[in-house]
Formats: C-alpha cells, structure tokens, sequence
C-alpha cells in the first residue's frame, strides 16, 4: 500500500485537538512544509446515519495542495471506526491513522484511544476490516501502554499481521499523560521488534533533539507536536534549512509571521471574537519559552481580535 511520503525521513505534523484545525494546516502546509499532516482525531458516533459529524468530516476532507492529509479517527473497536472510515473513505479520504494514545477522559475508561489497550484482542480485527477498505496508508499512533510502558509488545503481533503500513509511536504510558520524558530507548526496541516503519514521536524540541532521536531509534521518521508549534521552522531546521540555533528575535519574528497569517484563517473559520480568542489562545499557550513570555502575555489575555491584531504588530 503507499506510504504518505515520498522519500527518506518523513518529518510529519503531529494531530493535536483544538489546533491542527484545516486553517494552521494550510498555514503550517504553506509556510514550514511538514511532509505529512494529520487532521485532529475524528470522533466515531456509531450507528448514526452519518456516523462522523458535519465539522469533522469538513476537517477530515479539507486537504492542503501538495501535502498528504492522514486521517485519524478514534473510537471503540468496533463497528464504529468501520463505519466512519467507510464514510470517509467514500468521500475521497486516502490515509486513515487509527488513534490508541488518547489519555483524556472519556476515551480511557473506555475502549477507544489508549483504552484500546483494557482489549488487545480487539486490536487485529478491526484494523484487518480497515485494511479492506482504506485506498492508501493504515497506520497506528500509539503510547506504550496504559500503565506498563512494555503492554505494547503485546499488540505488535496485531499490527504486524493486520496489515497496517507504518506505527507511530509516543513513547510514554497511558497514565504518564505528558509527565517524564518520552523513552526513546523504548521506542528502539519497538522498531527493532516491529519490522514496518516506526515514526518516533514526543519531545523533540530542536534539530539536536531529532538527531539525537533517529540515531538511538533508527525510526524512519519523526512526528512533531509541541515543538513545532513553539517553533515552526523546526521542520527546516531538522532538513538543515534553517539555522539550528536561532535567536529569539528570529524565533519570535518567525512566530508572528506564522501566526498573522493563522489568525486571519480563524477569523474566517471560526464565529466570533470568542471562538477566535478561544482557538487562538490555545496556540500560543504552547509557546512556553520564556525569552518570548513578555511578547506573549498580551495575546492570552486579549479579550478582543483587535487586541490580538495589535500584538502581533498590525
Ligand atoms: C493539545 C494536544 C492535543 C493533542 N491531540 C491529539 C490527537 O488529537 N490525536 C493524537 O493522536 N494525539 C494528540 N496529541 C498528542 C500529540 O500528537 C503527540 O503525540 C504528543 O504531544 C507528543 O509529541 P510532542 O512531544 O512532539 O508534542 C495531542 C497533544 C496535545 C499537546
């Protein structure tokens, strides 16, 4: 089945809820070129005529030129992911990313997301019917476990045999949520077990990082998430593009650049200051660098689009 690069060492936009909405994408697909994005994950109402809602399938079929649109959708093993990839699939969707990481919620104290884990036993089935419908890549994104970082080497075989192309893999428990460092070693030891392509994921913050990663890993490729939203370029960065170690007036140079031109998508996407603010707020409350702490602070607390506008200096 084709992969959704091309070439060596993928660097991919991780999916993050509430952020990689279609407007950063197409800003993040324009400016800094990750080679794959993924869209938020698309939650599965089973049973329902349209078993995935309106602003979701909206998301899920909104494709930036040029740069393959993966995506993920996160629910019960069941029928349910069935039928929405089927939905999807019909409507031109070529690459489905099943999600076993999430640790929020509702998603855990059932089996979808990372509770995927409480029914191993599931795992195979449902990527197996999956594999039959889905045109191009079937991928995993997993963590490790829920409270055993080495649960994961029980659903290997799963994977393996259901066909999927290629695993990613955030190397922390279930239970870490977003504590400690994410165990490269680990993630290792899964590409070596795993024979398909791993792409590595959590915490790469910097080229440094990512070298660092892919020599102890040997992935095939890097997922960013938090970092390339505390700094954009650190695609190009990693591709040698760009300076591996920018000033901080590069970096918030950058940043606003990147960031007016997200904004004016939100105020077309999004209605109302509220929403925008909303939206908004929660990028840059990702930026936790704290030679940028000053530049940002007005921006989480406008209360205005305006104020936003003037912060970002126009
Ligand atoms: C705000 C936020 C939302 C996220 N939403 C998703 C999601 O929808 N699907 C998913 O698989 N992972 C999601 N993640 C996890 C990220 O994709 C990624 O695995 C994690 O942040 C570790 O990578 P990083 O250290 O590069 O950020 C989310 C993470 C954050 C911070």
């Amino acid at each position: 089945m084709p992969l959704p690069w091309t070439g060596s060492l993928p660097l991919m936009l991780a999916p993050m809820q509430g952020l990689t909405n279609r407007g950063l994408r197409q800003v993040y697909g324009e400016h800094v070129k990750p080679d794959v994005l993924f869209t938020e994950f698309v939650r599965v109402r089973p049973g329902a005529a349209q078993p995935v809602a309106a602003s979701d399938f909206t998301e899920a079929t909104t494709a930036v030129p040029g740069i393959p649109l993966v995506v993920q959708v996160i629910g019960c093993a069941d029928d349910g992911v069935v039928e929405a990839t089927a939905e999807l699939v019909a409507a031109g969707v070529q690459h489905i990313n099943v999600n076993m990481g999430c640790p929020w919620g509702r998603m855990t104290s059932v089996l979808a997301g990372g509770g995927m884990f409480r029914a191993p036993e599931t795992v195979a089935p449902m990527l197996r019917k999956l594999r039959k419908l889905v045109p191009g890549s079937l991928s995993v994104k997993t963590r490790t476990g829920i409270d055993d970082e080495r649960q994961i080497f029980d659903v290997l075989p799963a994977f393996a045999d259901s066909g999927i192309d290629f695993l990613v893999v955030h190397s922390r428990t279930v239970d870490q949520k977003y504590r400690g460092q994410a165990n490269h070693a680990l993630t290792a030891e899964i590409v070596e077990a795993l024979g398909l392509p791993v792409i590595a994921n959590g915490d790469v913050r910097s080229a440094e990082d990512a070298r660092a990663v892919l020599a102890q890993t040997g992935a095939a490729g890097l997922m960013l998430g938090r970092g390339a939203l505390a700094d954009p370029h650190l695609f190009a960065r990693i591709r040698g593009t760009a300076p591996t170690q920018p000033t901080s007036d590069q970096r918030k140079a950058d940043l606003a650049a990147l960031w007016r031109d997200i904004l004016d998508h939100y105020v077309e996407l999004f209605a109302g200051d509220a929403q925008v603010l909303a939206k908004f707020g929660s990028l840059v409350r990702h930026v936790d660098d704290p030679a940028l702490k000053r530049w940002i602070k007005p921006m989480k607390k406008a209360k205005r689009v305006a104020q936003l506008r003037e912060a970002l200096g126009r």
